[in-house]
């Protein structure tokens, strides 16, 4: 499309924050949504007892907006992040958000700063932030009656450092990031919090993050702080752990269809046991943010894993996965499953 960008170098940006012209905020109040406001300011009022900032009532999304190459403005699978927040609001006893007011935002904030799209090439893309959060002034632990939905966007660029090089993991024991009926399939904002302690230690330790086991028994495979497991087996199936506490993730589900229905290849969701890290040839961590990052390294007590290559680069599927769900986005590859939805710009 042909429309001035922001001054930005969307090639060698990475996953962070840049102020944009606007955000987009819908309340909840009296029993009903509001049509929604556009504001170019970065705050907003909160009153001092809000559910959200003492009870943690707050969960949010992620998606992708990106430009093709023959310059169409597309979202990838925004219905499904519409659905996940309604099923995150529901667990949390929130008010779910419409479908119908979801796409508006989408829509609308993206056309509010439609400069800030990276434009098709830079490799980079528009991410979109969903949050949805409770607003009613209270002591006792009760859900809230108001709410604010909010949508901000800001450019990105590779979620990891070093973008498609291979990452290292490191598997704990004592630390969790959900309870194993708690809300770790949904996008419960304090889950990330729960998460820091282990990003922490993992980065102490030269990883780029920790893996997490079921905390029941602590012998299957969840997932990693901001991302889900995939694992590619010597005999060349794809395996991704099935597990009631890991986020259900939009990428990882497009990928297991590209496998499967694409690729014609084997595919299992089922418990992993950490006893079978040996009999990976492959490994990757897939999400909207992380996209399917290759790992290279997985360290379980003492032994440490080296995947394909002593760990060195990627392999052949999980690049192969990456270029088809990249091609995908980017409107290089038919787009065969009706993934991409299009935002007409004005
Ligand atoms: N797991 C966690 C904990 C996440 O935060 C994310 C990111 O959204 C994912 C997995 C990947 O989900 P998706 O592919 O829908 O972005
Ligand atoms: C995403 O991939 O969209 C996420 O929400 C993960 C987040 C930790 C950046």
């Amino acid at each position: 499309m042909s429309f001035k960008r922001a001054d930005i170098d969307f090639a060698n940006i990475g996953f962070q924050y840049f102020k944009t012209n606007a955000n987009i905020r819908y309340y909840f109040k009296d029993g009903k949504w509001d049509k929604g406001t556009l504001s170019s300011d970065e705050t907003f009022p909160m009153p001092i007892a809000a559910t959200c900032i003492h009870y943690g009532q707050a969960a949010f999304e992620g998606l992708k907006v990106f430009e093709t190459k023959d310059g169409r403005i597309v979202a990838f699978r925004p219905e499904e992040n519409a659905k996940r927040l309604q099923s995150s609001a529901k667990k949390m006893f929130m008010e779910p958000v419409p479908t119908e007011i979801f796409m508006d935002a989408l829509n609308r904030v993206v056309n509010a700063n439609k400069e800030f799209i990276p434009p098709y090439g830079s490799h980079a893309s528009l991410y979109v932030r969903p949050l949805l959060i409770g607003m009613t002034q209270q002591v006792g632990v009760k859900p809230a009656k108001d709410y604010m939905f909010l949508m901000l966007v800001t450019p990105v660029g590779p979620y990891f450092k070093n973008g498609f090089q291979t990452q290292k993991m490191l598997v704990v024991e004592d630390l969790d990031r959900a309870a194993e009926f708690g809300l770790g399939d949904v996008k419960a904002a304090g889950n990330y919090a729960a998460g820091l302690r282990g990003h922490e230690r993992a980065a102490q330790q030269g990883f780029t993050d920790v893996l997490y086991l079921d905390c029941k028994n602590r012998k299957y495979l969840d997932e990693s702080g901001p991302a889900n497991f995939v694992g590619i087996l010597k005999d060349g199936t794809y395996v991704t752990p099935a597990s009631h506490s890991i986020l259900p993730s939009i990428t990882n589900m497009s990928l297991r269809t590209i496998a499967k229905e694409d690729f014609g290849w084997k595919v299992e969701q089922r418990p992993i046991s950490v006893d079978e890290l040996g009999n990976f040839a492959e490994a990757g961590c897939c999400g909207t943010a992380a996209v399917v990052s290759p790992v290279g390294e997985i360290k379980y007590r003492d032994t440490t894993f080296k995947l394909y290559d002593d760990g060195k680069s990627a392999g052949p599927c999980i690049k192969k996965l990456y270029d088809e769900l990249t091609g995908i986005q980017y409107g290089e590859k038919a787009d065969k499953h009706n993934w991409l939805y299009e935002i007409k710009i004005d």
